[in-house]
C-alpha cells in the first residue's frame, strides 16, 4: 500500500475534518485568540515572505531548504514553522490527533480506491502502555518488528499520524523479501497530562511487551526507531533500560537488533540547538517543550537528554548498532553530530545519513509533501535498507536481498516470477 502524494483536496478534506475538533477539544475563547493572529499571517505575511524569498531572491541568498522546494512544499513548511512558533501546543496537538489523522487517513485510502485498509492494525491497550499494531498478516509471526515511537515534542502527535508512513514502510519491507513485517507504534502520554519518566516507563513496557509476545526469549528481530522526540525516548530506554536493580540482573533486559533514528531531539537545551532558515523547529518553542517535559529532572542529564551521555554508547548498543538519518538544514544537526562523535569516542557502531538540504524528520514530511515517487519514498528506503545490511535480515533469502539491494532500486516493481 503506498498512496500517492498529498493534493489540495486532501488539505481541503483535512481542514473539514481539524475544524470540529478544534471545536470540541478546545476552548472557543482562545481559538478565538489564535485566529486573530492567524488570519493575518495567512494573508498579508505569508505571501509577503513567499513571493519575496523565492521570486524577489537570487537563489545563492535563498535558504537551502527553499532553493530546492516546491510551491507547495514551501507553503506548508511556512505555515507549520509559524505554527511552531505561535500556536500554543494545546491548540497544535489537535492537529495531529486520531479524531482528524485517522478520518484523513481512511479518507485518504477511500481517495485510492481502498474501501477497506489493506493492511491489519488493531490497538493494543495494556496497563502501562497502550499503541497501534500494524502487520501484514495477523496470523503468522512476524519475521521483523519494528518498535516505533513518533514526534512531536512530546507534546503533540499520536501513533494515528504515523499510520501512513508506517504502513508504507512495511510495505517496502514486504517487497524487499520479508514474509511478515510488523510495526508497533507507542501512544505514549503527552506532556503536560504527563511528564518524565512517565513517557520512558512507557517505552520501556511496549518494549518489554513486544519481545515477551514475539521474541521467544530474544528481542533480536526487534528494530527500534522513532524521529525526533520519539527517537529521544528510544536512546533513554536503550541509556536506562531498567530501574538500577533490574539493570543489575542484565539478562532482564534483552538488546533490540538495531536501532534506527530519525532527527533525534539529542540535547533537549543546549546552544547547539540554533534555528536555522530552513528548519520548521524553534529553538524558543523546544525550550519550553523540554522544560514541560522534564520538569524536575535535570536537563543535562545524560538519560532524559540522551546526547549528554558521553559513555556507555558501546556497552547499551544494539548488537547491529545506531543508524542515524537527519537533515544539515535542522535545529538539531550540531547535536546530532556531536552525539554521533560521542557515540563514535565509545566505540559503537554508527553510521548517519544526512541530507544536505533536509529538514527535520524529513522522511516523514517527504513522504507527504515529496515531488515524485523516488523522492517520497527516499527516506524510507534509506530505513529499509538499513535493515536489509543487518542481521535483522538474515532470514531473507539471499537471492531476494541480492535483487533488492543492488539490481534494482527498490522503487521499480520488479515484474513477478
Ligand atoms: C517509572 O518507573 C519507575 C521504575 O519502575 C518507578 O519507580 C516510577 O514510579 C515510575 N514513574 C511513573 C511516573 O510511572
Ligand atoms: C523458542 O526458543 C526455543 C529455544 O531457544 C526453540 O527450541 C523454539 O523452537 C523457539 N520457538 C519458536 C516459535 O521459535
Ligand atoms: C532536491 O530535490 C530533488 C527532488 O525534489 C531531490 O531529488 C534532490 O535530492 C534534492 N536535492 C538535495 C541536495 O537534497
Amino acid at each position: 500500500m503506498i498512496l500517492g502524494p498529498v493534493q489540495g483536496v486532501d488539505c481541503v478534506v483535512y481542514v473539514f475534518f481539524l475544524i470540529p475538533q478544534l471545536l470540541w477539544q478546545i476552548d472557543f475563547s482562545l481559538l478565538l485568540l489564535v485566529l486573530i493572529k492567524v488570519i493575518p499571517f495567512l494573508v498579508f505575511r505569508l505571501p509577503h515572505q513567499l513571493l519575496k524569498e523565492r521570486y524577489f531572491t537570487r537563489k545563492q541568498s535563498q535558504s537551502p531548504f527553499t532553493r530546492n522546494a516546491s510551491i507547495f512544499q514551501d507553503v506548508v513548511v511556512r505555515c507549520v514553522r509559524y505554527a511552531f512558533a505561535n500556536i500554543p501546543a494545546r491548540v497544535g496537538r489537535v492537529f495531529f490527533c486520531k479524531w482528524v489523522s485517522y478520518p484523513f487517513f481512511r479518507f485518504r485510502l477511500l481517495r485510492h480506491g481502498y474501501l477497506r485498509c489493506p493492511m491489519y492494525y488493531k490497538e493494543i491497550i495494556q496497563p502501562g502502555f497502550r499503541g497501534l499494531w500494524i502487520v501484514d498478516n495477523p496470523d503468522t509471526e512476524p519475521d521483523i518488528i519494528i518498535y516505533y515511537c513518533h514526534g512531536g515534542g512530546f507534546s503533540m502527535g499520536s501513533s494515528h499520524f504515523y499510520m501512513e508512513f508506517l504502513m508504507t514502510w512495511v510495505t517496502r519491507l514486504k517487497e524487499s523479501g520479508f514474509q511478515n513485517p510488523a510495526v508497533f507504534a507507542l501512544e505514549y502520554t503527552l506532556v503536560p497530562d504527563a511528564q518524565w519518566p512517565t513517557q520512558l516507563n512507557e517505552t520501556r513496557a511496549g518494549y518489554t511487551f513486544l519481545h515477551e509476545t514475539f521474541g521467544n526469549g530474544s528481542a533480536a528481530k526487534i528494530c527500534v526507531s522513532g524521529d525526533s522526540a520519539g527517537a529521544t525516548l528510544i536512546l533513554s530506554m536503550l541509556l536506562q533500560p531498567g530501574t538500577v536493580e533490574q539493570n543489575q540482573r542484565a539478562q532482564r533486559w534483552h538488546r533490540p537488533g538495531l536501532a534506527i533514528l530519525l532527527s533525534p531531539w539529542t540535547h533537549l537545551v543546549s546552544d547547539l540547538n540554533q534555528n536555522t532558515p530552513s528548519d520548521y523547529l524553534n529553538k524558543d518553542s523546544l525550550e519550553l517543550y523540554a522544560k514541560q517535559y522534564a520538569g524536575d529532572a535535570a536537563l543535562t542529564d545524560g538519560v532524559v537528554s540522551p546526547g549528554m551521555s558521553t559513555t556507555r554508547w558501546k556497552q547499551v548498543s544494539p548488537p547491529n548498532g545506531y543508524r542515524i538519518v537527519y537533515g544539515a538544514e535542522e535545529v538539531f544537526s550540531p547535536g546530532i553530530q556531536e552525539t554521533i562523535q560521542r557515540m563514535e569516542n565509545n566505540g559503537a557502531m554508527v553510521k548517519a545519513h544526512r541530507r544536505e538540504t533536509g529538514i527535520h524528520a524529513w522522511p516523514v514530511v517527504n513522504l507527504f509533501l515529496g515531488n515524485t515517487r523516488e523522492d517520497r519514498l527516499q527516506g524510507l528506503d534509506i530505513m529499509t535498507e538499513f535493515i536489509m545490511s543487518s542481521s535483522l535480515a538474515s532470514s531473507v533469502s539471499a537471492d531476494t536481498r541480492t535483487r533488492s539491494c543492488l539490481a534494482t532500486p527498490l522503487h521499480v516493481r520488479m515484474p513477478s516470477d
